[in-house]
């Protein structure tokens, strides 16, 4: 598995978390909006990470996909939790071996016994240590952020996290620095736009996909390793790329197959992968169209309704239980239309998404990318069985 660095991106993004840029607020909160499997978490863990230890800043990572079971809220606790026991480390094992049953730190007092514990010290309190032991600043990188607004715990982490950012920094010394990333922009602006949201008033940016850059550095690669198949054409593999959504995993899967000697493919290996693009975001858009056709019709009205409101959707206004009934041709009150919302949200995958706060949201915003190129080309609806069998029963 080869790893593109993106470091230039990475200096340039701690050096705004520091506050170290004028006309920049990314040391109130850094939020990064970027598809799934563009390389977000890779970006985080290995180039951002990397770039803030390097100028002695402590991370502390954490993705709340990383266990959907559990709370988003105690997820972080837990993170902090960890790092803090390992900054604490000697001065807690001499405080216990001493039978000392709490350390003092920054005039605070903290149970030896429960440190590592979810309950055993607040969110800010634990910052707070962590930022008085290890005597250095704190990245807190929260990947998938979005989904702490599932959960009232997680809503509750929010605002802690912002309280403590507020406690720990002042002008000119950012001590918390807060980086949260998620893979759908209009999820990730519930955090800053909402009433009453946390970090009201951050932007959110869109975290550059992996670009020409990385495809020379690829095309370098090709052409150590194979001098026989240079010049290797850039720019067919960039298109490809693009294809693929820039999602460099299902690239790299093509790419591989493209050269390995057992394939059958004639003619250049870039045509190969560019088939493979074309192939793969057919595959895509097939499995979009067979979920959306595998609904039943009051599921589909809600969905479209959905994708064609986006981030204005009210489920069961006037308006929407009209759409509802004339698109599903039956009468639809709000009850059935939560009830098709909640079977939309309980499925596996899941198509849609909830706040704790009872907001709705399609689960994948690539639907929405969907939605708006087959209404473009006059496409939309999906025509199947179920939509053909309506029509029968109306005639
Ligand atoms: N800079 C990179 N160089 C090479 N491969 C990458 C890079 N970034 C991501 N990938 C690959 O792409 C896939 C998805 O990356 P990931 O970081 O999990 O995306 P996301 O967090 O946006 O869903 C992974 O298999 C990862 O190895
Ligand atoms: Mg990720």
């Amino acid at each position: 598995m080869i790893h593109y660095a993106r470091s230039n991106l990475a200096r340039e993004l701690a050096e705004q978390l520091q506050g170290k840029q004028v006309f920049n607020d990314a040391y109130n909160g850094l939020f990064l909006a970027a598809p799934r499997r563009t390389g977000k978490s890779t970006f985080l863990q290995l180039d951002l990470q990397p770039a803030l230890e390097a100028q002695r800043v402590v991370v502390v990572y954490v993705d709340l996909w990383s266990d959907q079971r559990r709370d988003p809220g105690s997820l972080i606790a837990d993170a902090i939790a960890r790092s803090l026991q390992s900054h604490l480390g000697l001065v807690a094992k001499a405080a216990r071996a001493s039978g000392l049953e709490s350390v003092s730190i920054g005039g605070m007092k903290i149970d030896t016994r429960k440190i590592g514990q979810i309950d055993g010290v607040t969110l800010v309190e634990a910052l707070k240590a962590l930022h008085e032991t290890a005597k250095a600043p704190i990245a807190l990188v929260i990947d998938e952020a979005q989904h702490a607004l599932t959960s009232e715990a997680g809503e509750n982490a929010m605002a802690a996290l912002k309280s403590a950012r507020d406690q720990l920094n002042r002008p000119g010394e950012i001590q918390l620095m807060l980086v949260m990333s998620g893979s759908d922009r209009d999820k990730l602006l519930r955090l800053v736009n909402t009433n009453g949201a946390p970090f009201y008033g951050s932007q959110i940016r869109r975290m550059p996909a992996l670009d020409q850059d990385f495809i020379a550095h690829i095309v370098r690669l090709i052409e150590g390793q194979r001098p026989e198949l240079a010049p290797v054409d850039a720019e067919a593999l960039f298109k490809a790329f693009e294809g693929f959504g820039h999602r460099p995993q299902f690239f790299m899967e093509a790419l591989g197959q493209a050269l390995s000697p057992l394939d059958s493919f004639e003619g250049r290996f870039e045509s190969a992968v560019l088939a493979a693009a074309a192939q793969r975001q057919k595959a895509d858009e097939a499995q979009m169209e067979s979920d959306f056709l595998g609904l039943r019709p009051i599921e589909q009205a809600v969905l479209w309704r959905m994708l064609e409101q986006g981030p204005l959707f009210r489920p069961y206004d006037a308006e929407a239980l009209r759409f509802y009934q004339e698109k599903a041709g039956q009468k639809v009150s709000a009850q059935k239309a939560q009830n098709a919302l909640e079977s939309l949200r309980a499925r596996l995958p899941a198509l849609v998404w909830k706040s704790a706060r009872g907001e709705y949201a399609v689960d994948d915003a690539a639907m929405h990318r969907w939605y708006a190129q087959r209404v473009t080309a006059g496409t939309w609806p999906p025509q199947g069985p179920q939509i053909g069998l309506d029509l029968e029963e109306d005639v």
